[in-house]
């Protein structure tokens, strides 16, 4: 007779088990045995926080949400209004991240608040999500850091040699058509990729260093733009206010929203703060204030010395900033500086992201997700070399293969995606373990988490009206995550539970025998 074949894997349980939460206090418990080092402060958080915000966002998106692109209408001199709400929707999920990233410190971020609340499952989906806002978010930025520095080099008398190698070139390779890749051999962005990763293996405090001296000089550029341009604003410039109304300036808000991607970056890096209850909220809310007091100022300027209510050239799409200063003010040494603060801008994000897309997939190995040896420390600087070379070598061959616009859209979804799990994941945690110490609370719950979950998805939900390819293949990022953890997470997560409860049937045997 036939013995009917049972899976040991796949057994009644299933569902239980994927659902099964960690708790919070093991996985506080969990990370003060992993001895990642403690040394940030909260001026190294809101350093951080800046470095990871303001970047290819107002130095280069700014334009098309301004003026509108191929896909998109502008919101014009309504700009600002655009940045406010933008900032509206990043606040909500801020204040969720806020009360989460205080009561379970932790490295993780997103990934690990779902882990506490909405279990096993759903925790793996939501790291593999992250991986396309923060490792593929790496990848569009340093390409982006390409572009700028071809640019910026343009206006030296550098022999043509040099760009011949510099600049991205596509390379002639059989791609079948619909395949969002785009072959080019781009030497700056595999540099700053090789680089911004020896610098993270080196230590996250040095990062952050670094990433303080790139914010200073993006700051101090961008309030050299605001101080001298708005000598050269003309207030008719601003007239029709909203040349697309409403529409405009959602449409806006819509695109300018990647200026506000990275706030939530610092909360991956809690384990390494010094004071997490109270550093990280200040981290997290100050960076995001500051950022949108830097983009409404900008916006301000830009659209009262150029008018945005009509077309305007492509230059003015690709850097408006060192465009108006150049066209408007004739000042070519404003110019300069501005590309310049580009770069440090857009260098300060690539490292950011990087390091969150890391310290993601740190815990997500510590969790068994993803093989073990991977979380290897360095035995010098205590960093997860193996896994920082592993992102940084993977994303070399991402801005060589993926197509930018895509990539983008990407980055947005799965940005989108993690803001709103946080909001719902904040409302789960106050109804299961109400009596757990929050020393941050979101005010106004169930109202502002739901604001969150709302603006979020209504933004969502509207860029689906016009994206086609990442709409796609959205989804099969979601299936391939799906089948990963089926064959690779739930495995090796049922093989450690047996081996932990092995170890605990041994420890019981040994007490008995030593009771004897
Ligand atoms: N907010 C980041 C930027 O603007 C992603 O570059």
């Amino acid at each position: 007779m036939a013995t009917k074949f049972h899976h040991p894997t796949f057994s009644k349980n299933f569902l239980r088990r994927i659902t099964q939460v960690k708790n919070p206090d093991a996985m506080i418990e969990d990370a003060k045995q992993e001895g990642l080092e403690k040394t940030l402060g909260v001026w190294d958080l809101i350093i951080l926080g800046i470095g990871a915000i303001i970047g290819a966002g107002i130095f280069a998106v700014v334009g098309i949400a301004a003026a509108g692109g191929p896909e998109s209408i502008g919101a014009g001199p309504a700009l600002s209004v655009s940045m406010v709400i933008a900032a509206f929707a990043c606040v909500f999920s801020a204040l969720c991240y806020c009360e989460f990233a205080a009561m379970i410190p932790v490295a993780g971020g997103a990934y690990t608040y779902t882990f506490a609340t909405l279990g096993e499952f759903a925790a793996w989906m939501v790291g593999w999500v992250l991986m396309l806002e923060y490792a593929i978010g790496f990848i569009v930025v340093a390409s982006a850091w390409s572009n700028h520095l071809v640019q910026f080099l343009h206006g030296f008398p550098l022999p043509q040699m040099l760009f011949k190698i510099i600049e991205p070139h596509a390379m002639t390779l059989m791609i079948p058509p619909g395949l969002p890749l785009n072959f080019s051999f781009n030497v700056p962005a595999a540099l700053v990729i090789i680089l911004s990763t020896m610098l993270l293996v080196k230590g996250t405090k040095d990062s952050a260093k670094m990433a303080g001296v790139m914010v200073f000089v993006k700051l101090a550029v961008i309030a050299i733009f605001v101080l001298v341009g708005m000598f050269y604003v003309k207030p008719a410039n601003w007239v029709p206010f909203a040349p697309n109304g409403v529409s405009g300036i959602l449409s806006g808000a819509f695109i300018i929203f990647f200026a506000y991607i990275g706030f939530d970056a610092i909360a991956t890096v809690a384990e390494e703060c010094k004071n997490p209850q109270r550093d990280l909220p200040i981290g997290i809310i100050g960076s995001l204030i500051a950022a949108t007091v830097v983009y409404v100022l900008v916006a301000l300027v830009m659209t009262g010395m150029y008018p945005t209510s009509g077309a305007v050239p492509a230059a003015f799409l690709k850097a408006p900033m060192a465009f108006v200063m150049s066209e408007i003010a004739h000042i070519d040494w404003v110019a300069g500086f501005i590309s310049i603060g580009s770069l440090a801008g857009l260098t300060s994000v690539l490292l950011v992201m990087e390091l969150a897309a890391i310290r993601i997939l740190y815990a997500m190995s510590r969790d068994n997700f993803i093989p073990k040896h991977l979380q290897k420390l360095h035995p010098k600087f205590k960093t997860p070399h193996v896994l920082t070379w592993g992102v940084g070598l993977v994303s070399i061959v991402g801005v060589m293969t993926l197509d930018l616009n895509v990539a983008t859209e990407l980055c947005n979804f799965g940005t989108f995606t993690s803001f709103i799990v946080v909001c719902v994941a904040v409302l789960i945690l106050r109804h299961t373990a109400p009596d757990m110490e929050r020393p941050f609370k979101v005010p106004f719950s169930p109202w502002f988490p739901l604001m969150g979950i709302l603006c979020c998805g209504g933004l969502m939900i509207y860029s689906l009206k016009s994206l086609t390819t990442s709409a796609l293949l959205f989804p099969v990022w979601l299936g391939i995550g799906a089948l990963i953890y089926f064959h690779y997470g739930f495995k090796s997560n049922r093989k450690y539970e047996n081996e932990v409860h092995l170890a605990k049937v041994e420890q019981k045997k040994l007490e008995l025998e030593l009771l004897k």
